[in-house]
């Protein structure tokens, strides 16, 4: 069995030792609710059917872990590969249709069990579980018009049936963007394109919009789960400042910090660790872990792990020996003074884009001050602070939910400035005479501070109460970090 599925099949399998058929507890509730609120915003004169993600090939016959789409996790917390969901929200009673594998005892003795319909409806709270053989025959009675059997009476879906019969009915899906007229058609659209050709009285909906709004929200029982991840993050973050030393290499760090996700019952990591020592500090997705570190170096570490579904994002950047030198901490300051100036910006009522502007204002001053950056206003500074400082997290680390929102209480998102000392920077800067000058200007600081790169990334959420900083407990003060390496660890 997956590792990530560890977690959400025993607690099915144990609610199933007690009795067969129990669809209750706090998940299920949950996954009730997020349900009812998709069907809500969906409406009556619709059918909206989401997949499981398919397996992905690592080599030859070898898999990749599986990784359940997000949408589907999200609305009915079932792991498994094959899976499909039906939503018919004007339906009298049987709103919520599930479609598992069918049993084969010769896979399930090579790959482990396949939840039946009884397990699955169980796990996720669904009432009407069929097998996967049964969404073929079921979508073609639903989209013409005639009762599936599943459905029993034709009138318990009166209310598409009779959107169908207007032509006003809808069929959503998660259609996958595409950017230029020549993009391919993902599953979903060819999907959409199949049933346009054979069936009529409805237009195709992008349900995206729906989902991306609802998991921007977090829901008490998820922001419970999320606060679990985050600690685990923030321990494994602690246990990486423990390991790493001059000479250690950075795939030692790794382990180290992978070491608890896994033994803290995480499924995985959310996204794959970044532990970059030295110059890779100012590469963004370094992945390799592969450089050995060395004495006077800095260690930008970006790692979080998977706890049920819902992931934080958590950076820190630290000396390898213990104790930053007066350049890193000149950078140090600056991100971690921008950092606090983002969580001030960070309220209720306020706008991503505030951030990102309480952000910048203090990167831009701080490497004016230092003589990195000759412009006082403008956007010359992104030179060396390279990315947006803010994304929601949650089933993804960079999750769905539109940017123009305003910040309300159950959003989570990281602060995240940086900067990063690349001196290819300087020669990749268009040829003109303003750039020559400039270049000329800031070159022995350059100098200085290059291979610098320092990120601080916090993982937040919202609440009526305020902002919550959920990795608050990994040292992010320069004398903090300093103290923490002071006492812990080989240097
Ligand atoms: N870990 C990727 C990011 O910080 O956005
Ligand atoms: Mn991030
Ligand atoms: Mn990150």
């Amino acid at each position: 069995m997956p590792k990530r599925t560890r977690t959400l099949l025993l607690a099915a399998a144990s609610m199933l030792a007690v009795a067969h058929l129990v669809s209750a507890g706090p998940l299920q509730d949950d996954l009730k609710a997020r349900r009812a609120r998709a069907m809500e915003k969906l409406g009556a004169d619709s059918v909206a059917v989401f997949w499981s993600a398919p397996a992905r090939v690592y080599s030859n016959d070898v898999d990749y872990e599986y990784r359940q789409d997000s949408n589907l996790l999200y609305l009915t917390g079932i792991d498994q590969e094959e899976t499909t969901l039906v939503l018919m929200p004007g339906n009298r009673t049987k709103r919520e249709i599930l479609f598992v594998r069918e049993a084969d005892a010769r896979r399930e003795h090579w790959n482990g069990h396949s939840l039946t319909p009884a397990e699955a409806g169980a796990a996720s709270g669904i009432e009407t579980v069929l097998t996967a053989s049964q969404f073929e025959p079921f979508v073609a009675a639903v989209l013409s018009g005639q009762a599936a059997p599943a459905l029993g009476q034709r009138d318990e879906a009166h209310a598409f049936f009779d959107a169908l019969e207007q032509g006003r009915a809808k069929l959503a899906l998660l259609l996958e963007p595409q950017r230029t007229l020549s993009d391919p058609s993902g599953p979903n659209r060819q999907f959409a394109a199949r049933m346009r050709d054979r069936f009529f009285g409805f237009e195709i909906r992008d349900a995206a919009p729906i989902l991306g709004e609802l998991r921007q929200i977090k829901s008490p029982y998820e922001q419970e789960i999320l606060r679990r991840s985050v600690a685990i993050s923030s321990d494994a973050h602690k246990a990486g400042m423990r390991a790493a030393a001059p000479g250690k290499w950075e795939y030692e760090v790794e382990a180290a910090i992978e070491e608890v996700y896994l033994r803290s019952g995480a499924m995985s990591w959310g996204y794959p660790s970044i532990v970059g020592s030295g110059p890779n500090a100012t590469i963004l997705h370094y992945q390799k872990s592969a450089r050995q570190m060395h004495d006077g170096e800095l260690l930008l570490v970006d790692a979080a792990g998977n706890y049920q579904g819902l992931t934080g994002d958590i950076t820190r950047t630290y000396p390898i020996n213990g104790h930053f030198t007066d350049t890193q901490r000149d950078i140090y300051q600056i991100v971690f003074a921008a950092q606090e100036a983002g969580i001030k910006a960070a309220k209720a009522g306020a706008h991503v884009q505030d951030i990102q502007n309480a952000c910048d204002d203090v990167l831009r001053a701080g490497l004016v001050k230092l003589g990195l950056v000759i412009e006082p206003t403008g956007t010359q500074f992104k030179i060396w602070a390279t990315h947006g400082v803010t994304h929601w997290i949650g089933y993804d680390v960079h999750d769905v939910g539109a940017r123009t929102a305003s910040l309300a209480p159950g959003m989570s998102f990281t602060i995240e400035p940086g900067i990063y000392i690349r001196e290819q920077a300087l020669a990749d800067l268009p040829k003109t005479p303003e750039n020559a000058a400039f270049i000329e200007k800031v070159r022995p600081l350059v100098e200085r501070y290059k291979n610098i790169g320092v990120r601080i990334e916090d993982s937040f959420l919202l609440t009526d109460r305020g902002l919550e900083n959920l990795s608050a407990g990994v040292p992010r003060t320069a004398d903090d970090v300093e103290r923490f390496l002071a006492a812990n660890g080989s240097r």
